[in-house]
């Protein structure tokens, strides 16, 4: 395929420069795009009287054709093109000549490429949104069921309170919640349009930048078009708020295999979300959390690179800039493929209430409503810590828990001991009391969740 721009060179490029330079292997995905920018130029063009209205129509309808026959493969991107935008520039031209080469008036292809890689990740960026809101209404629908499935908070990974299950999900709904907003304010600033910067310093023509921005569905357009052509933050801004994303899934998994193991038990994943060992058959593996976690790796990574990337090149297109999409692309799939997968783990998973239930008698965790029971009986909160502590070591000494021990052996270390006691320390009953705002209680986690219902409805505004 000749190149769109031989006229001063006279010889054509070495093959392995060629294969070297080309993007076409990656930015061939964003055919729809780079086609949508076109066809929304071409009007902008015919409507400017740069082109006639004819040729304008001429252009559209035979650029729309080309991404039908794309669509249906009846058309082939040619591997050996530079770029996506010269390859549709040429099977423009190889259709209706003379009036396909004036498609380019007013444009470049830094502009073209800004355009296209905005349109596309816009895409993407709505539709990891949409998984991520199937993935919040299946952690809601979770989290009523198990709003007093109580289960051992921890800290340290050591049992600290009692908790319910509703509540440790709701933490994960809160981490989601705020990845809607945070890709809401990145699709703010990537929906910007650079078409019409050309180059690098706009253009003679008389151009309507806003008309193609608003055609292309942009809230408005760059008002620098150095900074137009330059400018990559919406796909830093995007890979770091995937890679968020995935710091939070990564950390559910990992909560996940935990839970999974034989330590905990809390949980069983359905057969259809686990796999097996090749050779010891007990084996029951939690593989998808496992790659969830790791592939949260190649996501820091592909954000680590375009940060790098960027920082030294002097404005405006540099080549190197090239290297900004397939990072992100990347990003985009590992961040699909895994929502398409955890979503339906989570809401299969098989809830052991009775092992989570039988964790949270074990490690003394209503030791701190025990001491608070102290302070109730008029006791400063230090010396209540001070005397529960005794008691709970005299507990480990003797194999005894708080709720077993006699009102005779509560006596040997306070007075103040009663037999309400007992109730205060009851695990259901130290969940209970926490109705504190945000707290363990399932009057709490009941307002947290039409909280976060309403919070949903209005992210997805
Ligand atoms: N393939 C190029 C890229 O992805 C398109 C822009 C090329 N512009 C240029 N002046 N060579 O960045």
């Amino acid at each position: 395929m000749e190149k769109l721009w031989t006229g001063r060179f006279k010889k054509a490029l070495d093959a392995e420069v060629n294969d070297f330079n080309s993007s076409i292997r990656f930015d061939s995905r964003m055919y729809r795009q780079d086609i949508t920018g076109s066809i929304a130029h071409a009007s902008m063009l015919g409507k400017q009287g740069i082109i006639t209205p004819a040729e304008a129509e001429e252009i559209k309808e035979n650029l729309a054709q080309i991404l039908a026959d794309l669509d249906a493969g009846a058309l082939e991107i040619d591997p050996m093109a530079e770029d996506i935008h010269s390859f549709v520039e040429a099977a423009l031209t190889a259709r209706i000549g003379d009036t396909g080469k004036k498609l380019h008036t007013a444009r470049s292809r830094n502009d073209q490429v800004a355009v296209d890689i905005r349109l596309y990740l816009r895409d993407r960026l709505d539709a990891v949104k949409t998984q991520l809101t199937a993935l919040c209404r299946e952690l809601l629908r979770l989290a009523t069921e198990h709003r007093d499935t109580i289960m051992p908070g921890y800290t340290h990974l050591q049992r600290a309170q009692p908790i319910t299950f509703g509540h440790q999900l709701m933490a994960y709904e809160m981490m989601f919640l705020r990845d809607i907003d945070r890709l809401n304010d990145c699709r703010k600033r990537m929906n910007v349009s650079p078409l019409g910067s050309c180059a690098l310093a706009g253009t003679t023509f008389d151009t309507d930048r806003y008309y193609e921005a608003e055609l292309l569905g942009f809230d408005g357009i760059s008002e620098n078009s150095i900074d137009g052509v330059s400018d990559r933050d919406f796909i830093i801004e995007l890979s770091s708020a995937f890679s968020i994303l995935m710091m939070h899934l990564s950390r559910f998994s990992e909560e996940i295999i935990l839970w999974c193991s034989w330590e905990f038990k809390f949980i069983e994943l359905d057969d259809a979300y686990s796999t097996g060992s090749s050779i010891m058959p007990q084996k029951k593996n939690p593989d998808i959390a496992e790659l969830v976690r790791g592939k949260t790796g190649r996501v820091y990574g592909d954000l680590m690179g375009i940060l790098t990337v960027m920082k030294g090149i002097p404005l405006a297109y540099n080549k190197d800039m090239q290297e900004d999409k397939e990072g992100v692309f990347d990003a985009a799939d590992t961040v699909e493929q895994c929502l398409k997968v955890f979503t339906p783990m989570l809401a299969t998973m098989r809830v052991l209430k009775e092992n989570m239930k039988n964790a949270a008698a074990k490690g003394f965790i209503n030791a701190t409503d025990c001491a608070d029971y102290l302070v109730t009986k008029g006791l400063p909160f230090r010396t209540a810590y001070k005397i529960t502590g005794e008691i709970v070591g005299y507990c480990v000494e003797t194999g005894k828990t708080l709720e077993s021990l006699t009102q005779d052996e509560y006596l040997q270390f306070s007075d103040k001991f009663e037999p309400d006691l007992f109730g205060s320390i009851d695990m259901a009953v130290c969940v209970a009391k926490r109705t504190s705002a945000g707290g363990a209680a399932p009057q709490s986690v009941d307002k947290e969740i039409l909280w976060a219902e309403n919070r949903l409805k209005t992210l997805l505004d």
